[in-house]
């Protein structure tokens, strides 16, 4: 069987409502997210217009005319010394995991972050996540923290694993100190 060629676009309004049903699918039955209840569609709008009024990307894949996956990045913290790092999401749709749409909602968001001349972009991803933690190691991304018990769902204590990949873009020159 032929794969349904796949599309990767920034995403519509229009889009929110599926992009909140994958997101919420994952927080339902899995431990991908730490929310508990899933979102409501106000809240993913809210996060929509948040990232497009600073200018953070948010892709889609599209697959005949369905939207099945979706990728985003934006601020890791908050404070203005770690702004040249990003924290990334991604989530695809369970019925077509494992085919590559992952993958191909990453790249472009890797190069993205890359060329806008951020340093390190991160992944916050569940210790028992192991799809996970597979797929952003075969992206480059490396296992570079492991928070014990720092998370609750599902009636037990849940561990998170920071991943991260150096972006080789050299951060902005230091400025010398005075009288040199
Ligand atoms: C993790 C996720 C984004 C990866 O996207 P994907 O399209 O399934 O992955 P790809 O097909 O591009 O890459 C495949 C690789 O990812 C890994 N992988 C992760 N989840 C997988 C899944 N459900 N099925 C198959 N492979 C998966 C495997 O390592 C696989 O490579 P391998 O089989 O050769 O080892 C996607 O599976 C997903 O949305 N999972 C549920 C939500 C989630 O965990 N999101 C990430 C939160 S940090």
């Amino acid at each position: 069987m032929t794969r349904p060629t796949t599309d990767i676009r920034a995403a519509e309004r229009a889009d929110l409502l599926t992009i909140l049903d994958i997101y919420n699918h994952a927080v339902e039955h899995t431990t991908a997210s730490y929310d508990l209840e899933p979102q409501a569609l106000a809240a993913r709008v809210a996060w929509f217009e948040a990232r497009q009024a600073q200018g953070w990307p948010v892709l889609v894949a599209v697959q005949s005319g369905q939207v099945v996956g979706w990728g985003s990045y934006g601020t890791f913290r908050d404070k203005p010394g770690y702004r040249h790092s990003v924290e990334h999401s991604v989530y695809v749709a369970p019925g077509v995991q494992g085919s590559g749409l992952g993958t191909a909602l990453m790249r472009p968001l890797i190069e993205r972050a890359r060329q806008d001349g951020h340093h390190v972009m991160l992944g916050a991803v569940d210790a028992e996540n192991a799809g996970s933690l597979r797929f952003h190691e075969r992206l480059g991304f490396e296992r570079v923290a492991h928070f014990r018990q720092v998370g609750h769902k599902f009636g037990r204590w849940l561990d998170m694993v920071f991943l991260q990949l150096l972006l080789e873009h050299p951060p902005e020159p230091r400025a010398r100190p005075p009288g040199r």
